[in-house]
């Protein structure tokens, strides 16, 4: 092929591949060099062995035992198979692994002397996800402190915690810091406080109405400023103590919606604004500006802590990284706050969020019946341009199904979201977003915190009836393999029904 020709097809390339429409054509390769794909689970929805080896319960087991639901004391039983669960993970291509270490498992009481058989299992776990070249991505929080905590002294009400936590911290980066290179302190932060502090639906199940405890005015708030404390004490021990030697860095983990107004009205304008600044803001303004977005301290008032100087130089520039969860886009509508009783977090937002779902009818924040990847573009665009475009590992996005192994395992609607999604990620890296890896949740069907085991978001396939917890794969993972190993990626309808019948006929 001469130049001028070559020129020109490149051209034509350039201009299809930046035009909406052929968008939907990308390969792994057009992601920068460097950028990390992977795949996550967390320990309570995926170890099980919950009374094993010297365990002890964290909240969770508390709260689905205390409530006779469905729980994880089994789940994927992954304390027992990591092993093949890694070799899954190499089948598939990932470049990394998202995994929680379960704090009362390393430390059952939550403070004081280290469990030996919990600190092996983390040293073989991660051991082998190294020697199979998957980088480990540890989450230090995720959702489940230890009961002991929560009795002692009402675990992240008292600011008690931050030092316990910090010392947790400290065996994590002293033992298996070696082989850790990105750590997350805490898992979507905010979420974790609305759902356990406001809305009392997620554990430790705390709020004004309708809980056996709590008080929705002020306890999310006090839970959101600890969260922030200890995260920020974490990461100057890691700076101070580990960094120099490991080279690794500290993130903090949100749970971001995509907004976008309701109306095109001022009124609803302002709402969006104040949206992003309640649910991203809330954190993110105390880790890049050291404060509250104003229209909280308006809002809140003396129910919102105040960081002292010194707090407040801490948790600034704390968090080497965002790790984002997303999964869900709402459209946002300005109410004049209406409520008999004290404030809660929503009311204090004064919208309504409408979730993007056709089947609107529960509403909760997982559900994915909508694909608007427009919103996670929006989101991290919006984390670009008002919080210093700082690097960003999307930690958690993918899509729950409900239903029977046949339909799970042809799981086109899954492939289909993860195809529009990563190409929404394209596009804002391309726009300048430092957007640095993806990971899909989740490698396997897990025990769901907000859903037992009725909609699973897995690649792989688990049968929970099975005493061995059998694992295959669903047509999503041999599509994410491919686009992992290099094909390239384009879905029409006929794209689609191609998938398939290659599936069918393939064996991975
Ligand atoms: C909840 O906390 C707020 C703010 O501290 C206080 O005014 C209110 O009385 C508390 N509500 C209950 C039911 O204790
Ligand atoms: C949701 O409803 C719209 C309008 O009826 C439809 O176009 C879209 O395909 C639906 N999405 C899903 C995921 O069912
Ligand atoms: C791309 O980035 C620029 C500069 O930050 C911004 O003004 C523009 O709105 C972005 N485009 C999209 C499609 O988000
Ligand atoms: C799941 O395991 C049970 C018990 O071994 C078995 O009867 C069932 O056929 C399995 N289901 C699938 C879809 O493999
Ligand atoms: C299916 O397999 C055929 C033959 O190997 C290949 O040409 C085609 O690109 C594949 N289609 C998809 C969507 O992977």
């Amino acid at each position: 092929m001469d130049l001028v020709s070559s020129l020109i097809i490149t051209t034509i390339i350039l201009a299809l591949s930046f035009t909406g429409r052929c968008s939907h054509v990308y390969s792994r390769s057009d992601f920068p060099e460097g950028f990390s794909f992977g795949s996550g689970a967390s320990s309570y929805q995926w170890e099980g062995a919950a009374a094993e080896d010297g365990r002890k319960p964290s909240i969770w087991d508390t709260y689905l035992h205390s409530r006779n639901l469905d729980n994880g004391d089994i789940a994927c039983d992954g304390y027992h198979k990591y092993k093949e669960d890694v070799q899954l993970m190499v089948e598939t291509g990932l470049d990394a692994f998202k995994f929680s270490i379960s704090w009362s498992r390393l430390i059952p009481n939550g403070r004081g002397p280290v469990n030996a058989k919990g600190l092996q299992f983390y040293k073989n776990f991660i051991q082998q996800l190294v020697a199979h070249g998957i980088e480990p991505h540890v989450t230090l929080y995720h959702y489940d402190h230890p009961q002991a905590l929560e009795d002692d002294y009402g675990g992240w009400l008292n600011p008690t915690i931050i030092k316990d936590f910090t010392a947790y911290a400290d065996v994590c980066f002293r033992e298996f810091g070696n082989h850790v290179k990105f750590w997350t302190t805490i898992n979507e932060a905010n979420i974790f406080t609305i759902g356990g502090y406001n809305d009392g639906i997620t554990a430790p199940g705390r709020c004004s109405r309708n809980c056996i405890s709590g008080n929705s005015s002020s306890e999310p708030y006090i839970v959101g400023h600890n969260l922030l404390l200890a995260h920020a004490s974490a990461s100057r021990l890691y700076r101070q103590k580990y960094k120099d030697m490991q080279g690794g860095s500290v993130g903090f983990g949100l749970f971001a919606i995509g907004f976008s107004p309701t109306t095109t009205s001022k009124d609803d304008e302002i709402a969006t604004q104040r949206a992003r600044d309640f649910y991203l803001g809330w954190m993110l303004g105390p880790l890049v500006f050291g404060e509250y977005p104003y229209v909280m301290r308006r809002t809140v008032g003396s129910r919102l802590p105040d960081f002292s100087e010194e707090e407040s130089e801490l948790v600034k520039g704390s968090s080497d990284f965002v790790g984002l969860t997303h999964y869900t886009a709402a459209t946002v509508t300005n109410i004049i706050p209406y409520y008999s009783g004290d404030p809660d977090f929503y009311s204090d937002t004064s919208i309504t969020l409408t979730y993007l779902c056709n089947d609107s009818s529960t509403g909760l924040l997982l559900d994915t019946c909508e694909d608007t990847p427009r919103a996670m573009e929006g989101v991290l665009e919006y984390i670009k341009q008002s919080y210093e475009n700082p690097p960003v590992y999307i930690l958690e996005n993918g899509k729950s199904i409900k239903g029977d192994f046949q339909l799970q395992e042809k799981d086109t609607p899954r492939i289909e979201y993860l195809h529009v999604y990563i190409g929404a990620v394209l596009k804002a890296v391309r726009n300048g977003s430092d957007t640095r890896g993806y990971f899909v949740w989740s490698l396997m069907d897990l025990y769901e915190l907000l859903d037992g085991y009725g909609s699973t978001f897995g690649l792989y396939y688990v049968n929970f009836s099975d005493s061995h917890r059998k694992r295959s794969p669903k047509h999503s993972a041999h599509w994410y393999s491919g686009f992992l190993k290099g094909d390239t990626t384009f879905l029409g309808s006929q794209g689609i029904a191609q998938l398939q019948v290659n599936f069918s006929s393939s064996s991975l």
